[in-house]
């Protein structure tokens, strides 16, 4: 896949010479006490980081595509979702009865890990696919979490259901019967509403005691609100932002908006602490993590994604 990462002006498509040498010198790099993009599967790297260590996750896990395992071999997916349908399903709506299975049992892993990392009171928010997002809860609140609510991130997706009419015409019957079953289905589509959300679970690691000695003791636990930057008024569960071009802007088939990030990470987090994300794809999460002022811990399974972090916050300078 061709990943679109903008280097900036000291380094696009010339070989530097003296100059632009120096300055990509003294380009400021990715300090390692504040921001660590890991290249690993986080179910192994999970385990290195300490017990109660962590103040806030956001992630955004993979959820077994059409082709795609907990090996997450994206080589798999683009060959299979190029075509578009699959066994007469638009890609990602080809209904695997264990898909649900798989993501729960993967993600109870994860879960416990993200568990035993967190500190008490810490919250975790999860992006899921709707049609997923109760296998995830469900391995949440199997690992031990708290189900605090679910938030949506709303937007204005694009129309996927398509009309069954194509494979009529290919089926081996008569012209006059395949016109009467098209005529049955005129105007019936796959069912496939307009998408314009995606849920975002809040579940939270059970308190040490009351909020207050919770907060006292951990500085997590309770939110934030005046540190809101979306809409006006209290926040609230509806986050509204629009869908990051697929696949372009930073080479990633599904980057989350920085802004819902920022939201969150604000919300649940002060100043200082620290953000995991163990799949940080293009390293959203990241970007609004220092956004903000709050240390990053990020892992990667694919190099291609990780590289794609570190260029993307090394082109922000002013993140560093
Ligand atoms: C849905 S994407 C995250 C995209 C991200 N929110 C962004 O804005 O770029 C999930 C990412 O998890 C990565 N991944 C899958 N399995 C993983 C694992 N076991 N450990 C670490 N990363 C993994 C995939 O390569 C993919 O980039």
């Amino acid at each position: 896949m061709s990943h679109s990462v903008n280097m900036g002006s000291q380094t696009r498509g010339v070989s530097p010479g003296v100059e632009q040498r120096k300055s990509s010198e003294s380009r400021k790099k990715i300090d390692d006490k504040t921001c660590r993009l890991i290249n690993a599967d986080c179910i192994t790297g999970l385990k290195d980081l300490p017990a109660d260590s962590i103040h806030f996750v956001a992630t955004d896990p993979p959820y077994f595509l059409d082709g795609m395992g907990d090996d997450w071999d994206k080589s798999k997916l683009n060959k299979r979702v190029k075509p578009g349908v699959i066994g007469g399903l638009p890609a990602g709506m080809k209904f695997d009865i264990n898909q649900a299975k798989r993501l729960r049992k993967f993600m109870f892993r994860v879960a416990s890990d993200l568990y035993r990392v967190l500190k008490p009171g810490g919250f975790a928010v999860i992006f899921c696919q709707a049609r997923l997002s109760y296998a995830v809860g469900v391995a949440f609140d199997e690992a031990g979490f708290e189900i605090r609510d679910m938030l949506a991130w709303k937007y204005e997706g694009q129309a996927k259901a398509f009309s069954q009419t194509h494979f009529v015409r290919k089926m081996k019957i008569s012209e006059a019967e395949k016109n009467k079953i098209i005529k049955q289905i005129y105007n019936k589509k796959t069912p496939q509403l307009k998408p314009q959300f995606e849920p975002i679970i809040l579940a939270q690691k059970p308190k040490d005691g009351t909020f207050i000695n919770n907060w006292l003791k951990h500085k997590t636990g309770l939110m934030s609100p005046d540190q809101s930057i979306m809409g006006s008024g209290f926040p609230g569960t509806i986050l509204e932002a629009p869908k990051p071009k697929k696949g372009t802007e930073f080479g990633h088939m599904t980057v989350k908006p920085v802004a819902v990030m920022r939201q969150l990470i604000r919300l649940f987090t002060i100043e200082g602490q620290t953000v995991l994300d163990p799949f940080m794809g293009s390293g959203t999460t990241a970007v609004a993590a220092l956004q903000d002022k709050r240390k990053f811990i990020g892992f990667e399974i694919d190099s291609d994604y990780t590289n794609i972090a570190r260029a993307r916050i090394e082109n922000e300078q002013e993140l560093l």
